[in-house]
């Protein structure tokens, strides 16, 4: 069965999409077959994926019909992106700002993902979800899907109190409705020559130890420059990033195979 992996930050900024797709990209690369799911109204892994049919559904659809006890078919909406490796995703628009308010009287409205891609997870190896930076119901649904969550946080500045919510969630996740749930790790993010950069990445060990992915991913302009090219750094010769993000997918598979 595929496994489910969360990205997620309540912080905004923090390379959350980004991550998701080079994450996604390396998986590709290294033959397995995944999916992303765009869980975040912002779009920006869809976008980022080369996603522009204003006219095509999207998940917040998919959720709208499936909670109305519709019949629907994922199949419907997955995407293909022809310039990253064939790297299938579902799309996300601004029409998922919504679903907060139409789930909130739903019954099980934590579980409505995961039971939505219970249909499809057999036929990837990895799905990967990107969340909108909250800790609202669809980063809990997000949550409640997966069985490995990922913390990408910046090292710009000392983030503690945002690592602290995110990774109490993660917790109370946990201890409820997905006891199957891992926390994988947190990722250091936009990673440079500074102290504080440096500063931030050791106060992360001194709170999480060896939960802190032992690679870090580097600030570089490459990152925005992929985005806008809608390529993933993986997919580009002699890309730095790229390159750390191969590593990074190797680690993640270590660690939830383990
Ligand atoms: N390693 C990096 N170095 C420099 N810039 C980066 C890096 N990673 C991402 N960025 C840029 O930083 C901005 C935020 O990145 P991204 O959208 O991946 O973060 P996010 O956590 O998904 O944001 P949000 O919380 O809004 O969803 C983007 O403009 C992106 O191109
Ligand atoms: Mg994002």
């Amino acid at each position: 069965m595929g496994k489910i992996l969360t990205v997620c930050n309540q912080k905004g900024g923090t390379s959350k999409s980004t991550s998701v797709v080079n994450l996604g990209a390396a998986l590709q690369l290294m033959g397995k077959k995944v999916l992303i799911v765009d869980m975040d109204p912002q779009g920006d892994a869809s976008t980022y994926l080369g996603f522009d049919d204003e006219n095509a559904d999207t998940i917040s659809q998919m959720i709208e019909r499936f909670i109305r006890g519709e019949q629907i078919d994922l199949h419907d909406i997955i995407q293909v992106s022809e310039k990253n490796g064939g790297v299938e995703y579902i799309p996300a628009d601004l029409s998922l700002a919504g679903a907060e308010m139409y789930l909130v009287s739903v019954m099980s409205r934590e579980t409505v993902l995961r039971r939505l891609l219970s249909t499809i997870r057999d036929e990837y190896d990895y799905i990967l979800i990107d969340c909108q930076p909250s800790l609202g119901v669809l980063v809990l649904n997000a949550l409640v899907a997966a069985d490995g969550a990922i913390i990408p946080a910046q090292t710009q500045e000392f983030s503690r109190k945002a690592l602290k919510a995110i990774t109490d969630i993660i917790g109370q996740v946990q201890a409820t409705i997905n006891p199957n749930l891992k926390l994988l790790g947190i990722l250091p993010t936009m990673v440079d020559n500074t102290a504080m950069s440096k500063d931030t990445r050791k106060v992360f060990e001194e709170n999480y130890g060896e939960l802190v992915f032992p690679m870090n991913i580097s600030r570089s302009v490459t990152a925005a420059y992929s985005s806008k090219e809608k390529k993933a750094l993986c997919f580009k010769a002699n890309s730095k990033l790229g390159e750390e993000y191969r590593q990074f997918a190797d680690e993640v598979v270590r660690r939830i195979t383990a």
